[in-house]
């Protein structure tokens, strides 16, 4: 018996709980990611990395990238590296000065806002502090 025929024969409060078990274990259509971005609380040593502009690290599901010279705050973004989408790892694109997810073509600026969906939601940004060549992202 094919799946439809064995689902077209379900009758009364059995068919019923299979279209609510169905619908529940259906892939979301929202195009939302469900997974809450991650608390962060560590430390980058700038001696080491984030040395040129452009460059960026991803830890601790967040991605850092290095937008000017100097280790000020304000030189830095740091996002969760996951889309909102759908989770998928997004890339610093700096060609481009924007974040790039490989999956659907979503892109976020350096403040991750949505600038191309089909994310809707912005991604999470973390503070950043930096004491001499030591940063610590937190949020
Ligand atoms: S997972 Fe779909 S655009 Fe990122």
């Amino acid at each position: 018996m094919e799946r439809r025929e064995f689902l077209g024969s379900l009758t009364g409060p059995v068919a019923a709980v299979c279209a609510v078990c169905m619908g529940a274990c259906s892939k979301s259509s929202g195009g939302s990611s469900s997974t809450p971005a991650p608390v962060a609380n560590f430390t980058i040593d700038l001696n080491s990395s984030l040395l040129t502009v452009g460059s960026s690290i991803v830890q601790g599901g967040v991605i850092v990238v290095r937008l000017a010279s100097g280790n000020t705050s304000t030189s830095f973004t740091a996002v969760q590296v996951a889309c909102t989408h759908e989770g998928t790892s997004i890339n610093w694109n700096a060609s481009k000065n924007n974040f790039l997810c490989p999956n659907h073509g979503s892109t976020f600026s350096t403040s991750g806002a949505v600038t191309l969906g089909p994310a809707s939601s912005n991604l999470k940004v973390y503070n950043v502090n930096i004491s001499g060549t030591t940063m610590t992202i937190t949020g």
